[in-house]
């Protein structure tokens, strides 16, 4: 069994000293943490662990081993690794880590194996790759899983088709669905590290952009609020009429993406859905315009017939590749279309990670707990967990909050008291 495979064991004290930066401002995982050093929920078990290789995976990871588990973990997507984290947690956690920046894809799936080789008995996925590959290639290792947990919307969404039909035979717990989880880093983490990502990929000035918003979910909320925040007019594209109607109420302009492809200088996704931005719209674009994409998977720009209408490409900056294309345009794509907050900048902050991975270790010491119990469907963590979340996270901000009166809660619960 492989032990790690990562670009270079010399970065290894500059990762560290990342993660423990990042730590600073996790303090919910932190007391996750010293309790599960007390309780060992994972004692004796191995969890293989498919996410972003970030600062705050790694202390996700960290939190995990004192537990009682070994840990494995392996890259939710090719571009997102940070080299020197990954190497910190070899050598100064004992993390068993296979994620390599830039990797391509056979490497990005042999990693996938090498995490499942370990016989893990919770697997935790961002985007479903590995619950996939358990399902499909890896049925040996299977019936030893005693259940996985998803953090984001579109490995939910797959995890949902398997359940029905009938494919899925796991427990899984969908993180995402954690209020704590989605309204916060979904909407917060996404919107600033989204802008953050595009900032450093091209340093524009956002001010007196017109920025096109593809999808007005809780990521999409979160984009459009910070690119107005930071000068910008924004468009939304949306393709539900309630979340349309959410999006004219807050105050932006909405069209068909085919009408604001004429007038957008930066374009985002963040649907989970894929075609988004395609050859049609292409075509209208302004000389210049940037595209990039937010949402987990790199479908939601066609990147192909971009290519297919391209005279030539070329690289201008480290993460933006210009197609010229045949009608004498230039289209710039950030990030190869790839996860933009994640490829050109951090991801999400630390803080905002600390709820999310709150949620991703009380799921695995919650799956450890009912081994055996669950039925093989998508499951939503408790609402007393996700409330103990949000209580804990207040507590390390400095904020008390009110608490219902005898007579309150009496009224609430009654219909008798009327007008
Ligand atoms: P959501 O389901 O709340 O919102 C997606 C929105 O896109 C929906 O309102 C839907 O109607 C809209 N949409 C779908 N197809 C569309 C189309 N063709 N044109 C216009 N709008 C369309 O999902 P959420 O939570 O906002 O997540 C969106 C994506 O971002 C997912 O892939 C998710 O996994 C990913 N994500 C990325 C993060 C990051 O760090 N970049 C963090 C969290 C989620």
């Amino acid at each position: 069994m492989k032990k790690h495979d990562v670009a270079d064991l010399s970065l290894a004290s500059e990762g560290k000293r990342l993660i423990e930066w990042a730590d600073n401002e996790m303090p919910v995982l932190r007391f996750i943490r010293k309790t599960f050093e007390r309780t060992k929920p994972f004692r004796g078990m191995r969890i293989s662990a498919c996410l972003h290789v970030t600062t705050e995976t790694a202390n996700l990871m960290r939190t995990l081993k004192a537990g009682g588990a070994e840990v494995f973990l392996c890259a939710a997507n090719p571009l997102s690794t940070q080299d020197a984290v990954a190497a910190g947690m070899v050598r100064h956690y004992g993390i068993h880590v296979f994620a390599r920046r830039g990797e391509d894809k056979k490497t990005y799936y042999r990693h996938i194996m090498w995490n499942l080789d370990a016989h893990p008995h919770v697997t935790l996925d961002d985007g479903g790759d590995q619950v996939h590959a358990l399902h499909t290639k890896r049925k040996d290792v299977l019936s030893g899983v005693y259940g996985s947990s998803e953090e984001t919307t579109t490995g939910v969404i797959r995890l949902k088709s398997m359940e029905q039909e009938g494919a899925l035979q796991i427990p899984v717990i969908a993180v995402n669905s954690s209020r704590t989880k989605h309204l916060f880093d979904n909407r917060y983490g996404t919107g600033q590290s989204t802008i953050d990502g595009i900032l450093r990929a091209t340093n524009i000035l956002f001010s007196g952009k017109v920025v096109v918003v593809a999808g007005y979910g809780w990521c999409g909320r979160g984009v459009a609020m910070r690119a107005r925040g930071m000068g910008a007019r924004v468009i939304v594209a949306e393709v539900d009429p309630m979340r349309a109607l959410e999006a004219v109420m807050d105050g932006f302009a909405v069209m068909p993406i085919r009408k604001a492809a004429r007038e957008g200088d930066v374009f985002i996704t963040v649907t989970g859905n894929r075609d988004v931005f395609r050859k049609e719209h292409f075509r209208s674009m302004k000389d210049g315009a940037m595209l990039c994409n937010a949402g987990h998977f790199n479908v939601e720009i066609n990147m192909k017939e971009l290519a297919s209408l391209a005279r030539s490409k070329r690289r201008v900056r480290e993460l933006v590749d210009e197609y010229h294309l045949s009608n004498g345009k230039r289209i710039r794509v950030l990030g190869e279309g790839r996860i933009i907050n994640l490829v050109a900048a951090e991801g999400h902050p630390a803080s905002v990670m600390d709820m999310s991975f709150a949620n991703q270790a009380l799921a695995a010491e919650y799956i450890a707990k009912k081994k055996g119990k669950l039925e093989p469907k998508v499951h939503t963590l408790p609402q007393e967990i996700d409330e103990r979340i949000a209580r804990m996270k207040l507590k390390t901000m400095g904020i008390r909050t009110d608490v219902l009166t005898q007579g309150q809660k009496k009224y609430l619960a009654s219909w008798r008291e009327g007008t």
